[in-house]
């Protein structure tokens, strides 16, 4: 095959804002964009609540420097200032940026982009499609790709990169309608795979193809992972299935309360009461299951999300998909009755270390998005601020790739290389002899998360993680895939997904053992208080002879000084 300019591996938000950019800085370069799925089913159409941007639509007062402070208070400090400068100042511009273009963006009675209140930020500034806003941007996006020529690989699993010493040559990929191991010689790679959160499996708001593919693949080629240990719950998950209810149902005025008909948020956030920032409204809801006063149910505890005070047409005309799913996955009609949720693990902080333009380490190899971490989000990110994250970020590492592929000179990818993967693959569908199930390690891999490495942590919890996940990579090497034909291998692809999840799980495991304080997201138990002195920094994780070694880096500061965190 013809070396690409530009191979993106991922087709949503981030995946596709960086093709189209890159057609539009260089529409001579040739850019293909590789999905597991078809993009319109990726992951980003899941993303129901909205994007941030000060446009002061509905706040007159709100400004840029409001959503950068919000932004760095709750990443409880650790995002890296310059980068969260450009999240922000870049938002009203790329908001009507997807206007122009077609984001159907809910609207205001003067016709202004609708903003809604979103949990941590002092103002409301979050611009929403009802309750299906990255599925709209997804559409846009796709389209546009399409109009200006980008090729897409739909249905292609990302398998490695291929590299010669420090010499990136392109990437290697299953094509998943016939089972053939195929070449993709490129210029430049950029990672848009998404996050790692579906290792919590039935405890996780993410599609099940949220495996970190993009980030494992990163990481065995030997490119660091930053701040893995931070991982997000949502506070609002469904109670049996872990789906999203979004934040914008408490933006439009939902409140939480417990079995004694308490709305306890006024414990925790007196002030923000439900819309505090993530991390404390999951604490919140947690602490008041440990301590007694959720409900309980065969499908486990929980507490009530209620809207049945907002009315049925603000249900209807806002929030319609939360209410099709609380009917669909809990049977409770929120027009009528409240719905059950409990907190779900949501969003990946830490990703692919990269610099402000979406650079690695790794000459020619790029990431953004959630696979990414630049970093915007810290220790706690923001509701609103992903979808916003995967299109400023998508589109500079798009451009960036664009303006920087003609630097390197295009390689071939051996077929010896591509031979020695597929028989890689085919190893797994080991005829005979003592064999392991995906299933059974796919459910105590988010067993032993959700147990070890959940909300709350501490030393002797996350060390038997760290021994589970030792165990479950040892008894990996003996799994079966018992389909062992070519075409559309489910079973395939979710022994590699298993794969990725177990590698990057380890990095998610150490960088939560080694942290001793809590900041963000990431609360031990044993050291429940932040340490500035010690921890003010990111841990990058890299894979070396013995599994994971952990390094450092500093957090790049700017006008805001370290604060205690209130609300
Ligand atoms: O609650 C939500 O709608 C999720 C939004 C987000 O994760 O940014």
């Amino acid at each position: 095959m013809k070396p690409f300019d530009i191979v993106i591996v991922g087709g949503g938000g981030a995946g596709l804002y960086a093709a189209m950019e890159a057609m539009k800085t260089n529409p001579a370069l040739n850019i293909a964009v590789l999905s597991k799925v078809y993009p319109n089913r990726s992951h980003t159409s899941a993303a129901q609540g909205g994007a941030n941007a000060a446009l002061a639509n509905t706040a007159k007062d709100d400004t840029v420097e409001l959503h950068i402070f919000d932004t760095i208070k709750g990443s409880d400090y650790l995002a890296d200032q310059d980068a969260v400068e450009i999240l922000c100042s870049e938002a009203p511009k790329i908001i009507r940026e997807l206007d122009n273009i077609g984001t159907p963006w809910s609207r205001l009675e003067d016709n202004t982009i609708a903003q809604r209140p979103f949990g941590g930020a002092g103002r409301p500034r979050c611009c929403y499609c009802a309750d299906k806003t990255g599925h709209t941007i997804l559409q846009t996006l796709y389209e546009q790709c399409l109009k200006k020529g980008v090729f897409f690989f739909n249905e292609y699993f990302a398998l490695q990169l291929s590299v010669n010493g420090s010499r990136m040559k392109g990437l290697i990929a299953l094509n998943i309608k016939t089972g053939k191991v195929e070449a993709f010689p490129a210029r430049t790679v950029v990672f848009a795979t998404g996050g790692y959160a579906k290792m919590y499996w039935n405890r996780s708001s993410n599609a099940a193809g949220n495996t970190g593919d993009g980030q494992a693949i990163a990481y065995r080629a030997g490119i660091p992972l930053k701040d893995m240990e931070f991982v997000q719950f949502h506070p609002t998950g469904l109670r049996k299935s872990g789906l999203l209810v979004t934040e914008g149902a408490r933006g439009e005025g939902g409140y939480l309360v417990n079995a004694a008909g308490e709305r306890f948020m006024s414990r925790y956030a007196p002030e923000k009461m439900e819309l505090g920032p993530r991390d404390l409204v999951s604490r919140s809801i947690e602490t008041e299951i440990l301590q007694g006063r959720g409900f309980d149910s065969p499908a486990g505890k929980y507490v009530h999300l209620d809207l049945t005070h907002l009315g049925a047409d603000l249900i209807m005309s806002r929030l319609p998909q939360i209410r099709e799913m609380s009917m669909y996955f809990e049977g409770v009609d929120p027009i009528e009755e409240p719905i059950p949720v409990r907190p779900t693990a949501h969003y990946s902080m830490g990703g692919i270390d990269t610099d402000n333009f979406g650079r690695t380490v790794m000459d020619g190899v790029y990431a953004a998005g959630e696979c990414a971490c630049v970093s915007v989000h810290g220790a706690n990110r923001l509701g609103g601020n992903s979808l916003l994250d995967i299109l400023v970020f998508g589109r500079l590492a798009g451009r960036t790739a664009a303006e920087e592929a003609r630097r390197f000179e295009p390689a071939q990818i051996g077929a010896e290389e591509l031979k020695d993967t597929e028989a890689a693959l085919r190893s797994y569908m080991r005829p005979s002899g003592h064999f392991e199930r995906y299933g059974t390690l796919r459910e105590e891999l988010g067993q032993t998360l959700g147990m070890n490495v959940g909300i709350y942590r501490e030393a002797s919890k996350i060390r038997k993680g760290i021994e589970d996940l030792a165990a479950l990579s040892e008894r990996f090497r003996h799994i079966r895939v018992f389909d062992t034909s070519d075409i559309f291998n489910t079973n395939l692809l979710q022994v590699l997904e298993l794969k990725n999840m177990l590698d990057l799980a380890e990095t998610v495991a150490s960088g939560a053992l080694a942290r001793e304080e809590s900041r963000g997201s990431h609360t031990r138990t044993d050291f429940p208080v932040r340490d500035d002195e010690k921890w003010h920094k990111h841990t990058l994780a890299t894979l070396d002879r013995n599994g994971v070694r952990l390094g450092e880096k500093p957090v790049s500061m700017g006008r805001y000084e370290l604060q205690e965190r209130t609300y």
